[in-house]
């Protein structure tokens, strides 16, 4: 069977080697996986070299911070959107699609620490924006907040096929969204229209019942199409969208099923865009060790999806395949 590369999000990043290089765990460099041999198609700084530099140990973890809620906004559908104080450097960090951090109580302990994506980020005065949906005992825990939060990041990979998102310039884009998942879609959207590309953007309320998007699409003179993507009139409107154009980059930030149900129309429709999904494993620590967002390959090989850029069509095949 052939061995799929993975690609680590981490890699070259201030926080690579991490700490799987010291048990042999890398996910890139074969030599920090305890083999004779260098056989990495990485074409940055050597990871290797960069360990033995900082003395054969990793580089440091992410920091946790005690940061102020500046605005709390809550809506009647469990939607609460938070304006957070940070400093410039982390909110810069936080600018990329992909951008998440674990926040919790600093009165907690460390398991409730809840990941969340970055809705939109102001380095120019140090600000993060998170809108989240209340539903189990973490996010609970985290709507009774009202003046300060632990804020525990950088972390890059909320998004797979994050390397379409950044290279895509100058061509026709498919944004499709749902529900709460339109929070890690607004940096996406913003990419892509800085890199001069012309947006198609479909939002879907879904369960949190809001279009929380729509004023920042105003201020970015983006306009949308408000549907339910589950409905049937979405997939009408989804197939009428395929029929008359190409995309170069299709996005679909929303649940499994919506994932593997806009996937089907793309592969009716003959469509052979880059694709870009949410990446909706469950993440508990984010750094590649307590296993929680772990997945296997066809091969049977192990992957940590907190880490790892994947191939977008396997990961949702292999989604069913789990059922
Ligand atoms: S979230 Fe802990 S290993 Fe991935």
């Amino acid at each position: 069977m052939i061995q799929h590369r993975i690609e680590c999000v981490d890699i070259g990043s201030e926080y690579c080697p991490c700490h799987l290089a010291e048990t042999n765990d890398c996910l890139i460099c074969s030599h920090l996986q305890g083999k004779e041999f260098c056989d990495c198609n990485w074409r940055g700084v050597c990871v290797y070299q960069e360990y033995v530099w900082n003395g054969n140990k990793s580089k440091n973890l992410r920091s946790e911070t005690v940061c102020k809620i500046e605005e709390k906004i809550e809506y009647k559908s469990n939607l609460t959107i938070l304006k957070i104080k940070t400093s410039r450097t982390l909110s810069r960090q936080l600018k990329e699609p992909g951008a998440y951090v674990f926040l919790r109580d600093v009165k907690l302990p460390h398991y409730y620490d809840v990941p969340m994506s970055v809705m939109d980020a102001d380095d120019m005065n140090g600000y993060i924006y998170i809108a989240y949906q209340t539903i189990g005992a973490k996010t609970k825990m985290l709507k009774k907040l009202n003046n300060e939060v632990l804020v525990r990041g950088p972390f890059w990979n909320g998004l797979i096929g994050i390397k379409y998102i950044k290279s895509t310039r100058n061509k026709n884009c498919l944004i499709l969204a749902r529900g709460i998942a339109q929070a890690p879609t607004l940096a996406v959207i913003r990419k892509l229209d800085r890199n001069g590309c012309n947006l198609k953007v479909i939002l879907d309320k879904g369960k949190i019942g809001e279009i929380f998007l729509s004023k920042y699409l105003k201020d970015l003179e983006i306009d949308y199409t408000e549907i339910d993507l589950m409905k049937n009139e979405g997939k009408l409107l989804i197939n009428n969208i395929l029929a008359k154009e190409t995309y170069e980059l299709v996005y679909i930030g929303g649940s499994d099923l919506l994932q593997k149900h806009i996937l089907s129309l793309l592969e009716k429709n003959n469509c052979n865009s880059n694709l870009v999904i949410t990446n909706n494993e469950k993440f508990c620590c984010g750094e590649g060790i307590c296993g929680s967002c772990t997945t296997f390959t066809e091969n049977g090989e192990l992957i940590k999806t907190c880490k790892s850029q994947m191939d977008v069509k396997k990961t949702v095949e292999r989604r069913n395949m789990l059922g």
